[in-house]
């Protein structure tokens, strides 16, 4: 039988990259082998994000879009998951008269029978929360992606409920893989050449806390740097209020985690922080921003910032700029708040005008660019070890990041993938740094 073809489109943060991974094996099950274009397709299916307003309206955009191409192959089947899926659900098929199937976040494991039931002309939404480890085993997690850097999922969904955020709606509770099974996982990744590895999560530092065997996020770094052929130990993204006396101390004992961390503080301002339920204060950030420094000193920061949250006040504002100064963060990720459904943030009045939130975004944009135009331009001059990951920006470069995760484009060939190389910075750029192997 002719295999058919699904095209799979992905939206959003690394864990919908790494459940695309996952739905592409569901449905290989269905008789259905990935295609990396539309064209020839006789499936589509949007895995969707919904952090903001405008993740959500883009995928209306492209459902839209659709219906040019059902008139052209009017067999297509289309397909919704991810995170718009899982808050709309049934919804979406009323809003969308062409869409075939929706699936949540938790009902990978369905797609197969949801396909066939699709497949036979019927139209359905399954959206089921499955709140325990269970969830686990109903589709057990890979490693994603190949070569010498490699994600690896260890945790999914979150409890803290930032008052901003819909993750905890549209991904459910928290739940940690086996600590067991992420280190055979991790060890044949390092077998088959990789040699950095990213632990991903909502929120990783709380790794393991509800699970039985008491093996929290520091240990899992400790045990994961005793891993042959690992180098290099990353991880995103962890929440300020959950950073522990154990993690920094890896930060000042081991070796093979990198001199980096993405620290989302979301605002420099106290009352801003109580309103978004972030569960720590400007001081108590600032207090945690100086342990790392004084566990690994040349640990380069990073952060997420929301401009704009409903009420935010000019001198409030200004207190995320002195705080994005005062850290001396490499690069900041900023967004202007988007009021989301179900969220307790979205019954506050929004009365800042959207003028007035462009303006800050930008003044807080210049800002960030000085900062790291002025950080990057000191590093030149410095040998900074690298891991070499593929083809650079031009023509016969190479590129690597270091351990503070810049950027570093240099001549050289590609059989240096997958080794450490220190080269001389001998530019900087706005987002990247040049090097040179001497
Ligand atoms: N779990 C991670 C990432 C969450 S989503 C964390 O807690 O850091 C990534 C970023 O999107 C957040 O850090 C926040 O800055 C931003 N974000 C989330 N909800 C938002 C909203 N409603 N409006 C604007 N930005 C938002
Ligand atoms: Fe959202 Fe907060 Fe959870 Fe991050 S920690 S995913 S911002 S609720
Ligand atoms: Fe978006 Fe869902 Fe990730 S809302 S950021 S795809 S968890």
């Amino acid at each position: 039988m002719l295999q058919k073809k699904v095209h799979i489109m992905t939206y959003g943060c690394q864990m919908n990259v790494s459940d695309s991974e996952k739905i592409s094996t569901a449905l290989r099950g269905a008789g259905y082998e990935s295609s990396p274009t539309i064209d020839g397709a006789d499936m589509v299916i949007l895995n969707t994000c919904s952090i903001r307003a405008k993740a959500e309206e883009k995928i209306y955009g492209i459902l839209f879009t659709m219906k040019g191409r059902l008139k052209k192959n009017p067999g297509l089947l289309i397909g919704v998951g991810g995170c718009v899926a899982q808050q709309e659900g049934e919804r979406l098929l009323k809003k969308v008269p062409h869409l075939n199937f929706v699936f949540g976040t938790h009902n990978l494991h369905l797609l197969p029978e949801m396909v066939r039931q699709a497949e036979a002309g019927k139209r359905v939404a399954e959206t089921s929360f499955i709140d325990d480890e269970s969830r686990l085993d109903l589709f057990p997690m890979q490693s994603e992606g190949s070569g010498v850097t490699r994600f690896v999922t260890i945790m999914q969904g979150c409890d803290n409920f930032c008052s901003y955020c819909i993750v905890p709606y549209v991904r459910g509770r928290e739940v940690s893989r086996r600590f067991s099974e992420l280190l055979d996982d991790i060890r044949s990744a390092a077998d088959s050449g990789v040699r950095e590895v990213t632990l991903l999560g909502q929120n990783v530092n709380s790794y393991g806390s509800k699970g039985d065997d008491g093996s929290g996020f520091a240990s899992l770094i400790r045990d994961v740097a005793e891993i042959d052929g690992i180098e290099r130990i990353r991880f995103m993204t962890s929440h300020p209020k959950d950073i522990s006396a154990p993690l920094i101390e890896c930060y000042a004992e081991v070796r093979k985690l990198c001199s980096h961390i993405h620290l989302p503080v979301q605002s420099g301002s106290d009352r801003v922080l109580q309103m978004m339920n972030r569960g720590y204060t400007r001081a108590g950030y600032l207090e945690k921003v100086a342990r790392l420094r004084a566990a690994r000193p040349d640990i380069l920061i990073t952060s997420d910032i929301i401009v704009g949250f409903p009420g935010e006040t000019e001198e409030e504002f200004s207190d995320s700029l002195s705080l994005i100064e005062e850290v001396g963060y490499v690069d900041t990720f900023s967004f202007i708040y988007s009021p989301r459904p179900e969220t307790k943030a979205a019954a506050l009045h929004d009365s800042i005008e959207s003028r007035e939130k462009h303006e800050r975004l930008n003044r807080l944009l210049a800002l960030q660019k000085s900062l790291t135009a002025r950080i990057q331009s000191s590093m030149v001059g410095e040998r900074l070890e690298i891991l070499v990951e593929g083809k650079g920006r031009d023509d016969g470069q190479i590129f690597g990041r270091s351990s503070g995760s810049r950027i570093v484009n240099l001549q050289g060939s590609l059989d240096l993938v997958g080794t450490l190389q220190k080269p001389l910075i001998v530019k900087a750029m706005q987002n990247c740094l040049l090097g040179e192997l001497t």
